[in-house]
């Protein structure tokens, strides 16, 4: 067997066997392949009726002609074995992204598509960015944060879309207040909120930056705080350059400052080689990794996130 009827093989059967399960459990967005096989270095991912497509840097390169023909054999296989026509097939090429650059638009079609998760509705964009919106690792923190957060006042730290918050609103959270450092994703934020009926003046979104705001001293208390923070971010609207490693403990401990007794800080990094200093961490804590309970079944990839819940002591 070949290369290529090796992918079309193990992308049949994880189609079918995570279709699945997904259509179980009511999810319309999951990953599919997760770079399964060395000779294809993608992942991919189905968003309702469309496939999304990232791809990573392989360890031997191919010449433009073999490139080209590489990828004309996979959106010949998706097509055929997902059943997707190559309209619906968005490919994205994705080297190693250096600072915010991983957030700068791509195209410019403002095609957002629905997609559920939860019983809930979160709006997509395949094309316009490398992201797409909606991170799939984190569907089971989300899942989380819904059963935690009713009755709680929720902060929502380096928000981009605001999946927490929409979750937060629909487990009954008191109040919310979401942070970004951008309007673009500020708004979609608040059209996920809408999308699921969930809009009120409880919810409120604020363009910050976060290192500033989080430097002011403390106006609120809050329950239940997630921060999710980029693992390096430099861009032209922040002060100071956001490096999660070096950063971490004080983002840590302000964000343990605006907790209230009893409440809980969830924080996360999708940096490979994050280690959490826990020796330095401030007294008065509980901290628990959540990483294995975090890392949803269709992510292969079990390093994807590494995620920690820290409880205020009452
Ligand atoms: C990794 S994403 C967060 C993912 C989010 N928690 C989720 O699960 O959907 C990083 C976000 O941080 C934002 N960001 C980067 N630097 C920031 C800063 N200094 N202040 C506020 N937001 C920032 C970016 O705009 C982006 O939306």
């Amino acid at each position: 067997m070949n290369d290529q009827e090796q992918f079309a093989n193990r992308l049949r059967k994880m189609d079918r066997h995570t279709g699945k399960w997904a259509r179980r459990q009511g999810i319309s967005c999951y990953r599919v392949y997760d770079a399964d096989l060395p000779s294809h270095p993608l992942v991919i991912d189905r968003y309702a009726d469309w496939v999304h497509l990232a791809e990573y840097k392989r360890d031997v390169e191919l010449d433009e002609h073999e490139y080209r023909t590489w990828r004309f054999l996979i959106r010949e296989t998706i097509t055929e074995v997902m059943d997707v026509p190559a309209s619906r097939i968005v490919f994205k090429e994705r080297a190693p992204q250096k600072g915010d650059s991983q957030y700068i638009k791509q195209a410019a079609t403002g095609m957002e598509i629905p997609v559920q998760e939860g019983g809930l509705t979160f709006l997509v964009n395949l094309r316009d960015y490398l992201d797409t919106g909606l991170f799939l690792d984190h569907r089971q923190t989300r899942a989380m944060v819904r059963d935690m957060a009713l009755g709680k006042r929720f902060l929502n730290l380096f928000a981009y879309t605001g999946s927490f918050t929409v979750y937060a609103a629909a487990g009954g959270a008191r109040s919310s207040l979401t942070l970004d450092l951008s309007n673009t994703y500020l708004e979609w934020a608040q059209r996920n909120l809408e999308a699921n009926g969930l809009s009120s003046d409880a919810h409120v979104f604020q363009r910050v930056d976060v290192l500033e705001w989080l430097r002011v001293k403390p106006q609120d208390q809050w329950d239940l705080i997630v921060m999710d923070p980029p693992t390096f971010s430099n861009s032209k609207m922040m002060r100071a350059v956001l490096d999660v490693q070096r950063d971490h403990i004080g983002l840590i401990e302000a964000c343990v400052m605006r907790l209230a007794r009893g409440g809980t800080l969830i924080f996360s990094t999708n940096h490979r080689r994050f280690k959490l200093e826990e020796d330095r961490l401030p007294g008065g804590i509980q901290v628990k990794n959540i990483t294995g309970q975090t890392i949803p079944q269709d992510f292969r990839n079990k390093k994807i996130h590494q995620c920690w819940m820290i409880r205020k002591e009452g």
